[in-house]
């Protein structure tokens, strides 16, 4: 975010969806009931460059509806070295470069607030709660850019189920992990630390809204999120939270620390909409990691990041422009 703040947003022109990413889908669109099998032979998204460095964390192709985009995931290279993780530094290779400090073992979190059964999750006893799913969701930046990303990791639903949230529990807050010995980007005082954000609590149990521990078939990279974020594909990045160390259920709107640091800028509710426009540029287009060079056109950016028919009657009957 700091970067578009910084910089004015220059941006090319708007491009197509990829033919081929099209062609593919009409012709899973077509094949109805054979839909399952033609997605099994889908080819295996890319491969992480260094199979031997991180361990590895396969997941089985998602059932999820809208799980599974036909878009080509961005190479491991970009989506490992451009990001966002404030703690590490406010330049997009910042994370990449310090995030190495961060310790991942051990690793709890903890659950608290409204709910039946509140504790402490160790990371292994998470790493365990349900299976493993590959979803490959684009994530889509407020800044406007965007990535395809096959993710590893289960429905947050799964866990939210087993703490059995009270009748109060309207939303959740996430809290991360904010360890000045670890993480130089804390010195600065360019947001509120820890790095907070929320959901509504039907939103956090939506069976997109995905609890990920890994990406390109390994453990997410520190710098994604290790050992574990949140995925909210229909909303801008800053909606998922990196190095989860609690989730408190509350009747509340939580404070989030975007919404915080720019309330006129980041709203709670942070749906990708290409009809609100961030008060200083167009959320109208993006421009997909891996695809820059000179000639290459921005895409169209689609309402709730194309995961509308899923998510959709979420928002039914609200005023997205008031409520952004
Ligand atoms: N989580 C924490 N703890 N700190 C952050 O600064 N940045 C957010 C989000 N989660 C952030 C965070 C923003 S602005 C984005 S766009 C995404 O992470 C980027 O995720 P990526 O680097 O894996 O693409």
């Amino acid at each position: 975010m700091h970067d578009a703040m910084k910089r004015s947003p220059v941006h090319p022109v708007p491009s197509e969806i990829t033919p081929g990413a099209v062609v593919r889908q009409r012709r899973l669109l077509i094949q109805g009931a054979a839909a399952v099998a033609a997605l099994a032979a889908l080819p295996a998204p890319a491969q992480a460059p260094h199979p031997g460095k991180l361990s590895v964390l396969p997941g089985v192709k998602s059932t999820v509806p809208g799980a599974l985009s036909m878009d080509k995931p961005t190479p491991y290279a970009d989506a490992t070295s451009y990001n966002n993780f404030y703690e590490f530094g406010t330049d997009k290779s910042d994370p990449a470069a310090h995030a190495g400090t961060l310790k991942t073992r051990p690793w709890t979190v903890v659950v608290e607030g409204e709910v039946r059964k509140p504790g402490t999750w160790d990371i292994e006893s998470l790493l365990k709660l349900s299976a493993m799913e590959e979803r490959i969701y684009r994530l889509r930046c407020v800044e406007g850019w965007s990535m395809v990303i096959p993710w590893v990791g289960y429905s947050l639903a799964e866990l939210i189920r087993k703490v059995e949230p009270t009748g109060n529990a309207r939303f959740v807050q996430f809290v991360t992990l904010a360890d000045r010995a670890q993480m130089p980007g804390l010195r600065s005082p360019v947001l509120d630390w820890p790095y907070v954000e929320g959901l509504r609590l039907d939103e956090a149990m939506h069976p997109l809204t995905l609890l990920a521990f890994g990406m390109y078939g390994q453990v997410l990279p520190n710098q994604n999120g290790a050992p574990l974020r949140l995925v909210v594909p229909w909303k801008y990045g800053f909606k998922s939270g990196k190095s989860i160390v609690k989730i408190r259920f509350v009747d509340k709107q939580p404070r989030t620390s975007w919404e915080a640091a720019a309330p006129r800028e980041y709203g709670f509710y942070s749906n990708v909409n290409p009809q609100v426009d961030h008060p200083r540029w167009s959320q109208a287009t993006e421009r997909r990691i891996g695809e820059d060079g000179l000639f290459a056109r921005k895409r169209p950016t689609l309402m709730f990041n194309g995961y509308e028919p899923q998510v959709g009657q979420l928002y039914a009957g609200m005023d997205l422009k008031r409520q952004f």
